[in-house]
């Protein structure tokens, strides 16, 4: 098999990065390991940016999101009882979108499908070869058959987990990590929200957070240790404990109903630098993740791949290879903001293991400078919204 670009990965970095160069007439071919359904009915993010709504829009996969994106204006901060508003539109002139990365990824498939570029599920042992050359290969097995791709560019969007990063020689990367001494358990529910917009609490007992995925379906956080046992959770444990936590004096309750989802999600941050070794390049979870808190982690994923988008057209059109030179620093510059934001949220808004009262009463101290400082509020605002993609 021959094609421009092999990409490895079809979660939303791979999918996007795809739909984008097809857009450009450039060729490619995706690869998964995992099956079709499993990589649509994965639960995950929820909010997408200004940014990656504007990308989904221009580039003709935005109908369902149009229709069924919950447009957000602002958000909630819920501290010692009481709700506050940080009006995003109002400090920014932007909003964010409340819809599913499953949904984002559904649109990506289908936007694959209707192109007739080939994107291939359930591969397995997937290797990368020669990647220094001008002939890098991807080699395979599917249906217990082994294939060659032969491309220019190999895309690494294969997650965190994947081999594309492993694949750089030893020594090459840098990377840059932070642990957090917590998690969090993520439940979804069959329930109306009961808060139009996402509510973020700071409790004694723990963040949550109150967010949702429609008009039926409600997602909610609550921080837990690192090796939290979910069979401790049953539903009306969670039900409590949120309401414990998110709920304030005017007497808001949560409405309940069928727990449909229950996963502990850990806490990291990582930063691989640089995003590339020869003509590998990686995009999205493959190099950097982040803290959830503050929803960053889709969307920039969803920048890495405009930024090698424009590198790789470029280089098609032109035959220059300066913007696929300034790939990994571009990414990185940004990345290196939303790690800093996302690291920020996280502190302000859990309680870390060795915390005391004086970090408490510090962090209530924050929150409450934050919500009477318009100035602050305005940071918040910018960064959740999403810095500008330059
Ligand atoms: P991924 O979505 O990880 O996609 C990588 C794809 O590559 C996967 O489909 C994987 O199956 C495939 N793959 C892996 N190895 C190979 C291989 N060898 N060959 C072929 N294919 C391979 N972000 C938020 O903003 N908010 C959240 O609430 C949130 N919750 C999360 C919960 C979990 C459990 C996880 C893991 C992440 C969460 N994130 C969240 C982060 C967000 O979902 C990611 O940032 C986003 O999925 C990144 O997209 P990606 O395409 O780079 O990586
Ligand atoms: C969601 C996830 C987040 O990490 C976040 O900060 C806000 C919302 C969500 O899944 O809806």
């Amino acid at each position: 098999m021959r094609t421009q670009v092999a990409i490895i990965g079809a979660g939303p970095a791979g999918l996007m990065l795809g739909h984008l160069l097809h857009l450009s007439n450039i060729d490619s071919i995706i690869i998964e390991n995992r099956a079709k359904d499993y990589v649509i009915e994965r639960v995950r993010a929820g909010v997408l940016e200004q940014g990656t709504v504007d990308l989904m829009i221009a580039s003709g996969v935005g109908d369902r999101l149009k229709r069924d994106g919950l447009r957000h204006d602002g958000v909630w901060l819920a501290f010692n009882g009481e709700r506050h508003r940080i009006d995003f539109l109002g400090l920014t002139g932007k909003s964010v979108v409340v819809y599913g990365q499953n949904e984002v990824v559904k649109d990506f498939i289908a936007a694959r499908e209707a192109s007739e570029r080939p994107l291939h599920f359930e591969v397995s042992d997937v290797r990368v070869r020669d990647v220094e050359s001008a002939r890098p290969k991807v080699c395979l097995q599917k249906d217990d058959d082994e294939h060659e791709i032969v491309c220019d560019f190999i895309a690494g969007c294969d997650g965190f987990h994947g081999i594309c990063r492993p694949a750089f020689p030893s020594g090459f990367l840098q990377c840059y990590e932070k642990d957090y001494p917590f998690a969090w358990l993520g439940i979804l529910a069959t329930a109306p929200p009961s808060s139009e917009e996402l509510v973020y609490a700071l409790h004694e007992r723990g963040f949550a957070l109150y967010s949702m995925r429609s008009a039926r379906v409600t997602r909610l956080y609550l921080r837990c240790a690192p090796d939290e046992k979910i069979s401790e959770w049953p539903d009306d444990r969670i039900w409590e404990e949120l309401q414990t936590r998110l709920g304030t004096k005017d007497g808001w309750r949560i409405n309940r109903g069928t727990i449909t989802q229950k996963a502990v999600t850990p806490m990291r941050g990582f930063v691989a630098d640089p995003m590339r070794f020869g003509n590998l390049f990686l995009a999205g979870d493959a190099a950097h993740i982040v803290p959830p808190t503050g929803a960053k982690g889709l969307n920039l994923a969803a920048a890495d791949v405009r930024f090698l988008t424009h590198a790789l057209v470029a280089y098609y059109k032109t035959g220059s290879s300066d913007e696929l030179n300034n790939y990994s620093a571009k990414c990185l510059k940004r990345v290196w903001k939303a790690q800093r934001f996302s690291w920020w949220m996280t502190s302000m808004l859990h309680r870390f293991g060795t915390a005391n009262d004086f970090d408490y009463r510090r962090q209530i101290a924050e929150l409450d400078y934050l919500t009477g400082s318009r100035a602050a509020m305005t940071s918040l605002a910018e960064n959740y919204v999403g810095l500008p993609i330059e």
